[in-house]
């Protein structure tokens, strides 16, 4: 099968976006990255797409009068770029329904939380106020509404004394860059269906779907 053509849409730093870089590179990553696009002409991960030798497009969302204006001209750019799957990494402006529904079941997202706890922005500063114990990262498909979607992958990491904002991203981070090219892979090698709202995995072998940070299989031991 050939690699699915992939897109991914940027509005920052791009790390995320690095990891499916990376993972793309494998000869055997059922995905490939043919397009990244930023919605601010600023985003670092545009440098890191221009370095990889992935072709770039700038779409700023301020060029435009409505969410429907700007929503076509992203959605004529992914059909010129022939784009199959698109990844939201890190991509802070909201889609319109009708181009949500035009993806649907071929658009991810990843956020810095265990969905559907803590959706929206400012997630670790919640994590850390609520006291709790652990936290992660989920990669789902998108959905009209925010930060909803069937989940594919999730990952898993340890809220430690004395954590900042910070320390917790960095650490969310860590496992955020090994969820986002799982699930990716998942999707586009045609593994990952979904049925009734849920994913279901072709062939699933334990812990495919869950991604613990190293300290948590440390203490699992
Ligand atoms: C990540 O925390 C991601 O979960 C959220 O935005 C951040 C993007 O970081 N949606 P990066 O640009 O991939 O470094």
């Amino acid at each position: 099968m050939e690699p699915r053509r992939t897109a991914v849409l940027i509005s920052g730093t791009g790390t995320n976006l690095q990891a499916l870089i990376d993972a793309a590179r494998e000869p055997s990553y059922p995905a490939r990255i043919v397009l990244v696009i930023s919605n601010r002409e600023a985003a670092g991960g545009l440098e890191r797409a221009a370095r990889a030798g992935i072709a770039t497009r700038v779409i700023p969302s301020r060029g435009f009068t409505s969410r429907e204006a700007f929503d076509a001209a992203l959605d004529e750019t992914l059909r010129e770029a022939a784009a199959e799957l698109v990844c939201l990494a890190g991509f802070m402006r909201v889609l319109g329904r009708d181009f949500v529904e035009r993806w649907r079941d071929r658009m991810l997202n990843i956020h810095p939380s265990l969905l559907p706890a803590f959706r929206g922005l400012e997630t670790h500063a919640r994590v850390l106020e609520a006291g709790l114990p652990v936290t992660g990262c989920t990669v789902h498909f998108v959905r009209p509404e925010i930060d909803e979607g069937p989940v594919i992958v999730q990952g898993m990491a340890p809220v430690l004394p004395g954590d900042t904002v910070e320390t917790l991203n960095a650490r969310v981070l860590e496992i955020e860059h090994r969820c986002y090219p799982r699930a990716l892979a998942l999707v586009a090698g045609d593994r990952a269906r979904v049925i009734d709202e849920r994913v279901v995995v072709a062939g699933e072998r334990p812990f495919e779907r869950l991604i613990l940070h190293p300290s948590l299989r440390e203490a699992c031991r």
